[in-house]
């Protein structure tokens, strides 16, 4: 934690670092014990789901769809994928057919490059694309039922694929403006992301392990969310967590971090619609 201190910080940052530390265990009989996902199987890779750290009780729900409560959203995005909406009268499966087969692998590429916009889009922001431009319907709220459900069905569609990013070179720039934002301290409690998810990843905070933030898992089934949220809300808390303002939804530095994350992740295997604590 001392790396965390930096000379000239203000008295209420050491206070709320040393409150910070002090909810900081080492996880080590869980981490010893910790069951290797069924999702992420390379003996030599250092990387691991959040799976990895959560209660069998925890694991065993999401391996089993009949559980899993985000298995809901996906049946709930099912049957919207083949409603009629907009002034085009036209659903999802009118142009894209069987989300299962035409847009497998979608998930694991996104956020990618959209040459019309210049900047590159995540999934949620792709499916309002195809509601505007496509079905002429208003775009989804973020977080709403119904873009978590789409999300859930075309996530879905990838699940069990490598995390494969788009490699648009165009990309680069906001690739690296994410990797910058991870690395960046935020908030009152001046932390980085990196701080916790590379530095301190297998120790508590208070009651929860910190996982390495890969968004294998995305939309996810929160349980202290009691619901389903997208990985733009996972980011926001953590956000929140360090006391600093979170970006809008949709915001242009959240799909930065998104690019950077899947990066990061690359290879892994998507686990949507996981559960996590
Ligand atoms: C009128 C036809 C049409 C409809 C309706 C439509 N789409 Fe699309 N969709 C497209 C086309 C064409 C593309 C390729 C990008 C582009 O040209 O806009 C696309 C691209 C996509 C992609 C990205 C695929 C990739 O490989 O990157 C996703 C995800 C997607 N659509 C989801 C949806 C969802 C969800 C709906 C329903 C809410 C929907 N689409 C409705 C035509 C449609
Ligand atoms: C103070 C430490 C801390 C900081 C700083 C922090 N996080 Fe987290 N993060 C956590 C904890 C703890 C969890 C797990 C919470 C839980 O499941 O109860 C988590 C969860 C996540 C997850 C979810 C992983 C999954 O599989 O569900 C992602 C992604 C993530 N963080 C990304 C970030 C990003 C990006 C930042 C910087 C903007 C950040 N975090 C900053 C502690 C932190």
């Amino acid at each position: 934690m001392r790396a965390c201190l930096r000379a000239g910080a203000p008295a209420w940052a050491v206070l709320a670092l040393a409150l910070f530390a002090a909810v900081l265990t080492t996880a080590a009989a869980a981490g010893d014990a910790a069951p290797v996902s069924p999702v992420v199987e390379r003996a030599n890779d250092p990387r691991r789901s959040s799976f990895d750290f959560m209660s069998p009780q925890t694991q065993a729900m999401q391996r089993d769809d009949t559980l899993n409560p985000g298995m809901l959203w996906v049946a709930a995005g099912d049957d919207l994928w083949n409603q009629k909406a907009g002034s085009a009268d036209r659903s999802c499966a009118s142009c894209h057919g069987d989300a299962k087969t035409s847009l497998r692998g979608v998930a694991a590429r996104y956020p990618a490059y959209d040459a019309t916009l210049r900047r590159p889009v995540d999934l949620a922001q792709r499916i309002n694309r195809c509601r505007q431009q496509h079905q002429r319907a208003e775009p989804l709220a973020a977080e709403s039922a119904e873009l978590l459900g789409l999300q859930s069905t075309v996530a879905h569609a990838s699940r069990g694929m490598p995390i494969t990013p788009d490699a648009d070179a165009r990309l680069q720039p906001f690739t690296e403006r994410g990797r910058q934002l991870f690395e960046q301290r935020l908030g009152q409690l001046n932390l980085s992301c990196a701080q916790c998810h590379d530095g301190l990843a297998g120790r508590r905070l208070g009651s929860s392990p910190i996982p390495q933030a890969h968004p294998t898992g995305f939309p996810v089934y929160r349980l202290e969310w009691q619901g389903l949220g997208s990985l733009q809300r996972r980011l926001r808390n953590c956000m929140t967590g360090v006391r600093a303002e979170p970006f809008a939804y949709g915001a242009p530095e959240l799909v930065e971090l998104e690019l950077f994350l899947a990066q990061r992740a690359r290879g892994m295997l998507l686990e949507a619609p996981a559960v996590r604590p």
